[in-house]
């Protein structure tokens, strides 16, 4: 499929039925309030209003289906090659340097792949867009205690103070996305040095819980990522923090 028709595809899904969804729900909830009104007998109320947590259940379902369809990149590539060959592209059309450094040695699902790969996509547009940067760097890897680490940043201007803690959709998307699977995204941003985004997630979702946050130290997480921790917790997730 390309790329057109899976946005669109993601689009209607995500407009469309989740709309239609949305209309239909409200009008099972206001025929419920109106069946209570009336002395309908329990039974008929409690039908429909278990109709109503479908309904629900559909409109997550539709969410889910269009932010998580694949990315295209991904199609013919592993994480590593699609990242490798999405800054490759991106370089020579912005004329910026965007060196590569991959290492995922493990498999990775399907849905930690199209995460981490829409997190670079934003992190990546971020910095050609806002940052002025003359290089952006990426390092993407597995870890041994199962973890995938990427790590994006930018020699360019850091994010301006007036958009800390800005409810803006593109960094909140991007902790979304890691929350979602149980990992962690942490943005630190300095005056004219530069945007550092760091995503770890759990390789295993069915680990992570126990397994909070340990990718850090990792032996095969690159040394400036190890330095660039510290300062760089957000208190919450989309909130950045600059040091
Ligand atoms: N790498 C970066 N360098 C400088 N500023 C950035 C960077 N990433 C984000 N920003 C700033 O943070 C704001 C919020 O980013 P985002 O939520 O992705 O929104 P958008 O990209 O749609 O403006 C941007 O508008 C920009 O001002
Ligand atoms: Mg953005």
């Amino acid at each position: 499929m390309r790329e057109e028709e899976r946005t669109r595809i993601a689009r209607e899904l995500h407009d469309e039925l989740g709309q239609l969804l949305t209309c239909i729900k409200l009008d099972f909830v206001a025929t419920v309030r109106r069946l209570r009104e009336l002395k309908t007998p329990g039974d008929v109320v409690d039908r429909l209003q278990s109709a109503v947590g479908q309904v629900d259940l559909g409109i997550a379902m539709v969410r889910r289906i269009a932010t998580g369809l694949r990315p295209p990149g991904l199609d013919h590539r592993d994480l590593g090659g699609a990242i490798e060959y999405a800054a490759r592209r991106m370089s020579a059309i912005a004329g910026i340097a965007m060196p590569v450094a991959a290492r995922v040695n493990e498999t990775v699902e399907n849905e930690i792949a199209t995460a981490a790969f829409r997190v670079f996509e934003e992190a990546l547009t971020n910095a050609v867009r806002h940052s002025q940067a003359s290089r952006i760097s990426t390092t993407v890897g597995t870890t041994r205690r199962g973890r995938l680490i990427l790590y994006v940043s930018d020699n360019g201007v850091g994010i301006p103070k007036r958009r800390l803690n800005v409810r803006s959709l593109g960094l909140l998307g991007m902790s979304e996305r890691a929350r979602t699977l149980g990992g962690t995204l942490r943005i630190t941003s300095r005056a004219n040095h530069g945007t550092r985004v760091l995503l770890t997630l759990p390789l295993d979702a069915a680990a992570s819980g126990r397994d909070p946050g340990s990718g850090i130290r990792d032996p095969k997480v690159p040394d400036n990522v190890r330095r660039a921790d510290p300062a760089s917790r957000i208190p919450n997730p989309g909130q950045v923090r600059q040091v």
